[in-house]
């Protein structure tokens, strides 16, 4: 286009999203600065609570998160799924169980994201609704080194389905099929209502919702164990 041509899509780019959204968006990145090269790109990786903050501070020109704010007036657009599963260490007794009780859930050592994590907040909420107390074992906050721990058998999990990305076939482990699971979610881009959109960021978000959409659900099919590319998207 003619703003191409006259290098007006150059500038910085600056993006934060929710931990979960580091297994899609940088992968998306490289197609996008290669197309743009005079755009550089500052990404803030951080949990839902800091990135409330961070969007009522008007610190950043986009937003990735799963649960929208309430309290703030914003633009969102749906892009792919980002469903909860119940992780476990491969070699669990329930393992190969169908359709567990959610109460089976109250006996497991629990493992849980930090306070502040959107993560925790829609799992406390599950257990709360259901009136099930969890044995927490321990809070931890990232979702790499929960999985490590329960690769290391100190319990069991609930995280997004797309931390298991690049484990392959032989990882130590696994989904458990439990009632009420997966717990469906999205991911969105959003951005304060108020905001104008600069042409980078408008670029950014254009691409994200087109190419960058059906890259991520490219990637999730081949990257995560089990899930077909028919089960992800809207
Ligand atoms: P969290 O959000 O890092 O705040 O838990 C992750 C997600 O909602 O997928």
């Amino acid at each position: 286009s003619v703003a191409d041509l006259k290098g007006l899509k150059q500038g910085r780019l600056r993006l934060a999203v929710i931990t979960t959204a580091k297994y899609f968006v940088p992968r998306l990145l490289g197609p996008f600065c290669h197309r743009y090269p005079g755009i550089d790109i500052s990404l803030q990786v951080t949990n839902h609570e800091h990135i409330l903050n961070r969007m009522s501070d008007n610190l950043d020109d986009l937003y990735v998160m799963s649960q929208l704010p309430e309290h703030l007036d914003i633009i969102s657009r749906r892009i792919i799924e980002n469903p909860l599963v119940v992780i476990a260490p491969a070699n669990h007794p329930l393992a190969n169980e169908k359709n567990i009780s959610l109460q089976l859930m109250g006996n497991e050592p629990f493992i849980m994201r930090e306070p502040g994590s959107g993560t925790r907040k829609a799992v406390q909420e599950l257990f709360e609704e259901h009136k099930i107390p969890l044995k927490v074992q321990l809070d931890l906050g990232s979702n790499e080194a929960i999985k490590q721990a329960i690769a290391g058998g100190l319990g069991i999990s609930i995280l997004s389905r797309h931390t298991l990305a690049l484990e392959g076939s032989s990882s130590q482990l696994t989904i458990l099929d439990v009632e009420k699971f997966p717990i469906e979610r999205y991911w969105y881009a959003a951005y304060p209502s108020g905001k104008q959109l600069s042409i980078v960021a408008r670029t950014f978000l254009d691409y994200l919702m087109t190419e960058g959409k059906e890259l991520a659900e490219k990637n999730a099919a081949r990257t995560i164990p089990g899930v077909s590319q028919f089960s992800l998207g809207d």
